[in-house]
């Protein structure tokens, strides 16, 4: 298809017709997806209708070969639809929501999820996924963090990156890829508050060492699409934000491919008061070169009379819908309008047993085991169990965003561990023989956490403690001297004093289709935990943000007895759990940190090598983390930053000699400019088993 010549034969509204996103309700009205959002009748006629570019989810292969075969015998054209959709952490086959597949620390499992995620989507005609989620995010209050992979730019950075390219491969119209729509540029992690859609105001200091990390990987891997955010930044919402969406998307990060709106977000900008109405608002969106508008009516009602009123200029519109035309090109649809929707591979593919026993092997990397006091995990065989709390008997573990995912089929907790063998009563904490119950049994699970839809989009909280009806149960289980493991299941970290009591404590997060299966391989150790954590645990919501990789501030906390230091009267500064760590069945030492040389300059690279031996009777993975700090810089520095990390499978009694190679590349920072600068002078390279607990040396640069 010739792009341009198609483009020269649009009229002005077919034109317009592509830079809108609708729902499949105004296609067919029958239509059960879910789509989330404000959802509002937005007044279109059907000439509007038959027009749109694309569509925002849809349910099934039928149902996108309904919509697109209509759409085509109605349109003048016949430029076919691309159906995009929110496939999170699966299709059908439910993988750990991004933060727990974050604590494996093992990129490749991104990339694994997304091929999945892709291959079944793709069966049902989706061509573009509103994934990764690249905000970084250091504030558990915010319920989206569940979507993100943690509070480290870098280690989100390799994150995305390979979901990216788990999606797309190397050719979005081959069969089983989708393209990958990168979101919510910029900051959107960074509500004040924690709350969401709340203002973002941040530095563009911040805004470059941190927070755009993500995207730029993203873009740098390919993703087709961004989405821009529903937050301002400098006040400015960014849907509408010249800056951001052009000079630094656009120009700086040399993204060429096709932006969109948020669910509604050019209409918001009227909201935020930025706007008057939504004929300002089409301008402004114009103006920041934002192609597709999502489900609301700035664009397809106001530009014809925009253009005529010379506000905005039809090099505008055609520069923004060739983007979309290229995008239709990449994906193949003008030669096969309905892309890979095929009922017969919906039934083979999606929600495979091959699939699903992908999705039990990647979730067995993403647990994190926080406590495991006198090594009373693993469970040993024959052991009497008394399952208690809400998760006991709880179904729904796929975690939020997993729209297609069906909770049902999933196994409870209470059958996995029957399954396997042990001899589980369930206590009902209601009931008044409690006492008696727990004198039968060894060991009590408290099976705890936040429900599913408690995280995810508009699901701020400012307590993120566990309600007292549920710690309740650890400290009944305890007075009955009995030994308690606390299953945790959430999308957040939580602030976990009050169940302090428990012997072991495993953050099972939401681990997808095969959540319970996979923590009861973790809990009779079948599988030896490895995960660690990509966001530290506050000890008290008011330390909010707390994480590793803050500066020291002028007056750090070195000397207890001086008042006049950065501290709380009434809290610690360090978090409870901090970010990198987490435990293992096995028990790994680490030497001492070796390097090649003490001297480092622009043009060599340094070799640096620690050893770690498994001192225990049982083969685990460890996650060495390298960290460096500069000394003395121009701008105060972070007290460390992740640079390299690796996983490693140890033997008992082995030690394995971890090897990372720095060159100058990793000790650069950028400035607010986003210039990368160095200075010479002296960085210290830490390595540990996580952020906290780490053997360092110095290098010179020179
Ligand atoms: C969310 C996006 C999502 C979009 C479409 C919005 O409300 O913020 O993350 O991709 O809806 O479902």
């Amino acid at each position: 298809m010739n792009i341009n010549k198609l483009l020269s034969s649009m009229t002005l509204e077919e034109k317009i017709g592509q830079m809108i996103q609708l729902p499949p309700r105004n296609f067919i009205i029958d239509s059960d997806t879910d789509v989330i959002g404000n959802e509002y009748d937005l007044g279109l006629d059907l000439d509007q209708i038959y027009t749109t570019g694309s569509i925002l989810g849809i349910g099934s292969a039928t149902e996108m070969k309904e919509i697109q075969t209509k759409y085509l015998e109605s349109s003048r054209l016949k430029i076919p639809l691309i159906f995009m959709a929110d496939i999170v952490h699966g299709y059908e086959t439910i993988f750990p929501i991004p933060l727990a597949l974050s604590c494996s620390w093992n990129e490749k499992l991104a990339f694994d999820t997304a091929r999945i995620s892709a291959v079944e989507a793709a069966t049902s005609g989706i061509h573009v996924t509103f994934a990764p989620m690249a905000d970084l995010s250091r504030d558990p209050r915010w319920g989206r963090v569940l979507e993100g992979f943690g509070e480290d730019t870098y280690l989100l950075s390799r994150f995305t990156e390979s979901m990216v390219k788990g999606f797309q491969q190397n050719d979005v119209s081959l069969k089983g890829n989708i393209a990958s729509c990168v979101k919510h540029f910029v900051g959107y992690g960074a509500p004040i508050a924690g709350r969401d859609y709340n203002t973002v105001d941040m530095s563009k200091l911040s805004l470059y060492q941190d927070y755009i990390g993500g995207y730029k990987s993203a873009i740098e891997a390919g993703a087709k699409l961004v989405m821009s955010s529903f937050n301002t930044f400098d006040g400015i919402p960014v849907t509408v934000n010249e800056n951001l969406m052009v000079e630094v998307l656009r120009e700086k990060l040399g993204f060429e491919g096709v932006t969109i709106t948020d669910f509604d977000g050019l209409n918001q900008v009227i909201a935020h008061r930025v706007a008057e109405n939504q004929r300002e608002a089409a301008v402004l969106g114009v103006k920041a070169k934002i192609d597709i508008e999502m489900a609301s009516t700035c664009y397809i009602d106001n530009i014809v009379q925009l253009i005529s009123d010379q506000r905005i200029s039809i090099k505008e519109i055609d520069e923004a819908v060739m983007r979309i035309l290229r995008l239709k090109s990449q994906l193949g649809l003008f030669s096969n309008p309905f892309s890979f929707a095929n009922e017969e591979d919906e039934k083979l593919l999606v929600r495979s047993s091959n699939h699903l026993e992908n999705a039990k092997e990647i979730a067995s990397e993403c647990a994190v085991l926080l406590k495991n006091e006198k090594q009373i995990l693993p469970l040993k065989e024959g052991l009497k169990i008394a399952l208690i709390g809400p998760f006991a008997t709880e179904t729904k573990t796929n975690g939020a965003w997993s729209w297609r995912g069906n909770n049902y089929k999933n196994v409870t907790l209470f059958e996995a561990l029957t399954t396997n063998g042990y001899n589980v009563d369930i206590i009902d904490y209601l009931n008044e023989q409690i006492e008696d119950q727990l004198s039968k049994v060894d060991v009590v699970i408290c099976a705890l956490g936040e429900h599913q839809d408690d995280s995810g989009e508009a699901k701020s909280k400012v307590n993120l403690e566990l309600p007292d009806r549920q710690v309740k149960w650890i400290d009944f289980a305890k007075k009955s001297n009995k030994k308690v493991i606390t299953v945790l299941y959430n999308g957040r970290p939580l602030v976990l004093n009050n169940i302090d009591n428990s012997d072991a404590i495993l953050e099972a997060w939401f681990l997808g289709s095969k959540t319970n299966e996979t923590i009861v391989d973790i809990l009779t150790g079948k599988i030896n935990p490895s995960g660690k954590l990509t966001m530290s645990f506050p000890r008290h919501v008011g330390q909010i943000p707390v994480y590793y990789n803050q500066l020291t501030t002028g007056r750090p906390r070195l000397d207890q007895s001086n008042p006049y230091t950065s501290f709380y009267l009434d809290c610690g500064n360090t978090p409870k759990y901090s970010f990198g760590f987490g435990l293992s069945y096995s028990n790994f030492i680490y030497g001492n940190i070796l390097i090649n040389k003490k001297y480092m300059t622009k043009k060599d690279t340094i070799q640096v090598s620690i050893d770690v031996k498994n001192t225990s009777s049982i083969g685990g993975y460890e996650i060495v983390q390298l960290y460096i700090r500069d000394e003395v810089s121009i701008i105060a520095r972070p007290e460390k930053e992740l640079k390299r990390y690796k996983k490693i499978w140890i033997d008992p009694n082995i030690t394995e000699t971890i090897q990372f190679t720095l060159s100058v590349k990793d000790l650069y920072y950028k400035n607010p400019k986003d210039e990368s600068k160095i200075e010479s002078g002296v960085f210290t390279i830490l390595i540990g088993p996580n952020s906290t607990n780490l053997h360092s040396t110095k290098i010179n640069f020179q």
